[in-house]
């Protein structure tokens, strides 16, 4: 009797794996010079199945997108892959979230807080501290 118990548990472990699994880490806004900003941020995926990161939205502006960056030219993009068991890494130079017309200028040691959607997890919220404007974690 104990034993087929703890057969079915077991079994149950594993189809769970079949969700997406998101967990963000390393958000951080670079402190805008003009009146558009950038963020940065890793979703992590520790589940069986993908996702993806399909819009964000935040109080400091109406007009916020993603953005991939190729042979230094950005492009707007309608999803990024958040790949099962991986992630999604948005960084200085490459893809990143854009904020148009600012409806106020964070300054650095503030937070801006955005709203992640993806397509089939909940939305996460997210703060990102405002780092100095040439602040890069890769740098170090
Ligand atoms: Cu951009």
């Amino acid at each position: 009797m104990a034993m087929a118990v703890t057969a079915s548990l077991a079994l149950a472990g594993c189809s769970a794996g079949s969700e997406p699994e998101l967990k963000v880490s390393g958000a951080f806004m670079p402190q805008p010079v003009g009146d558009m900003a950038a963020g940065f941020l890793t979703v992590v995926n520790n589940g069986g199945a993908g996702d993806k990161l399909t819009a964000v939205t935040s109080d400091i502006s109406d007009d916020v997108t993603i953005h991939e960056t190729t042979d230094q030219k950005m492009r707007q993009v309608p999803a990024f892959d958040v790949p099962a068991d991986g992630s999604l890494d948005l960084e200085r130079g490459g893809s990143h979230i854009m904020f148009m017309a600012l409806k106020q200028k964070p300054k650095q040691g503030q937070k801006v807080s955005v709203e992640l959607h993806f397509e089939k997890s909940d939305p996460i919220t997210v703060e990102l501290p405002v780092k100095e404007p040439t602040y890069n974690p890769k740098h170090h």
